[in-house]
């Protein structure tokens, strides 16, 4: 509050906030999905703006700033690899065993796959970049984590609009009850939660 009323001018952005998504919707597994797309995508617009407005060039010192770039770097590497394993190990495959001699959807799977083993190598130079400016110290491989930042931003924002699209409206029509409890208690296993009673 102190602080609030020292900083005389109001801030610029709403803070990034990434709500937790509540645990009942692991008895919806496809909507939880759904629902982090929504924070992933809270990620991306912070991530595309604080490269276009050059806030990536020095470590932060506005302390709003600070508090976003933690947020993201938290979400990069403790939230995204269990996204993809909930799509990659579950959901996918699943939808696919679903779908024989469907074509169509076996190309799209096989494409947000090569997307998924893309963002791993990305996740690396991202992390470690906002590692550093959180540190205080500038990013010590810096062309290579702003083409991280940008290829990433635009590769996600494209795969989340199949997937939202296209793959999740397929997998609710296509899984059976039994397939959605098991997809989702292993999505509350991959977190350490409880499957809702
Ligand atoms: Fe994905
Ligand atoms: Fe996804």
């Amino acid at each position: 509050m102190a602080k609030n009323l020292k900083n005389a001018g109001p801030r610029k952005h709403e803070p990034l906030v990434l709500e937790l998504i509540p645990e009942n919707l692991l008895r919806e597994p496809i909507e939880y999905i759904f629902a982090d797309h929504y924070r992933m995508r809270q990620v991306m617009a912070t991530m595309d703006r604080f490269l276009s407005e050059g806030i990536y060039a020095q470590p932060p010192t506005d302390d709003d700033v600070k508090a976003d770039m933690a947020v993201i770097r938290d979400y990069l590497r403790d939230e995204l690899p269990p996204h993809i394993a909930d799509e990659e190990e579950d959901l996918f495959p699943c939808l696919e065993r679903n779908s024989p001699g469907d074509s169509d959807t076996k190309q799209i799977l096989a494409t947000l796959h090569q997307e998924h083993e893309e963002d791993f190598a990305l996740l690396p130079p991202l992390i470690a970049g906002h590692d550093d400016l959180l540190a205080g110290k500038p990013v010590a491989k810096r062309d290579l984590f702003e083409t991280s930042v940008i290829r990433f931003v635009e590769t996600q924002r494209r795969h989340i609009i199949w997937e939202n699209n296209i793959v999740l409206p397929l997998a609710r029509r296509r899984l059976s009850a039994e397939d959605m409890e098991q997809t989702g208690r292993d999505m509350a296993a991959r977190r350490g939660l409880e499957y809702p009673a």
